[in-house]
């Protein structure tokens, strides 16, 4: 990928596991498996790319509100990256890192899941955030509380350090698959100058030629921020 801009930040959102697994007649829950095994090959190809920050959409607030029997299988699944597959997200070499309120998980799946971000937490440039129970509206309203308890008005600058991305640059690209449009409470506070990527591939299906294409696809855009552009 020679003379192609990089963003210093692309965002996932991870959507089509269900359908894709549909489709093969297979149930939902291998859909999940396939996509935890894809998340982890499109975000070692970011890294590989020169990528320093990956964030990837794991599980919504609204996703908790699934039939059980889908939520267990999710879980189960965090339970494996962060226990007995843990080397699959630690040979990343990254620092691995939470957004969103685990508090929900099973305490020993919080307990691994403290344990790889603290492992991690030394390692080089590179950081991969994971968000786990992440909604939007809910860190907006939590940080606009946390100011309103500092007695203080809050200013851009200071209002972003109360998010959870606190220190974490803006996202420069969001990729979503799974072929709809919209944002579904990821980053919004964040996103307001991200450049938005739509595919219509299924996660699972989302391969590393997708990924260069969607960030070749970001190169070429003239990011103009309100202003007049580079004409
Ligand atoms: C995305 O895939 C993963 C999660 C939201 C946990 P979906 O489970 O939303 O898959 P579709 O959109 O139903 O195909
Ligand atoms: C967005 O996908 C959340 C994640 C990928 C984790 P959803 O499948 O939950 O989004 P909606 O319901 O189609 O908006
Ligand atoms: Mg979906």
């Amino acid at each position: 990928m020679r003379n192609i801009k990089l963003p210093a930040h692309i965002a996932f959102i991870m959507d089509g596991n269900g359908r894709w697994a549909k489709r093969r007649f297979r149930p939902r829950a291998y859909g999940h498996k396939m996509g935890v095994q894809n998340m982890t090959k499109i975000c070692s190809h970011a890294f590989k790319l020169g990528i320093p920050i990956v964030t990837v959409y794991a599980l919504s607030t609204e996703n908790l509100s699934r039939p059980q029997d889908e939520l267990d299988e999710l879980f189960d699944l965090i339970r494996l990256y962060f226990g007995k597959k843990r080397e699959k997200l630690t040979e990343l070499q990254v620092k691995i890192n939470i957004l969103g309120d685990i508090s929900v998980l099973p305490e020993d799946v919080q307990q691994d899941i403290l344990a790889v971000t603290e492992e991690t937490a030394h390692y080089g440039e590179g950081l991969l955030n994971i968000c786990i129970n992440y909604g939007a509206r809910q860190e907006i309203v939590r940080a606009v509380n946390t100011a309103v308890s500092y007695g203080r008005f809050a200013d851009e600058a200071s209002f972003k350090e109360l998010l959870s991305t606190a220190g974490i640059p803006d996202p420069d690209l969001i990729v979503r698959t799974g072929g709809e449009v919209r944002l579904s409470n990821f980053l919004l506070y964040q996103a307001a100058y991200a450049e938005l990527y739509f595919s219509k591939k299924m996660w699972p299906a989302f391969g590393r030629r997708d990924l260069e294409r969607a960030i070749a696809n970001y190169s070429a855009r003239d990011r103009r921020y309100g202003n007049i552009g580079r004409k």
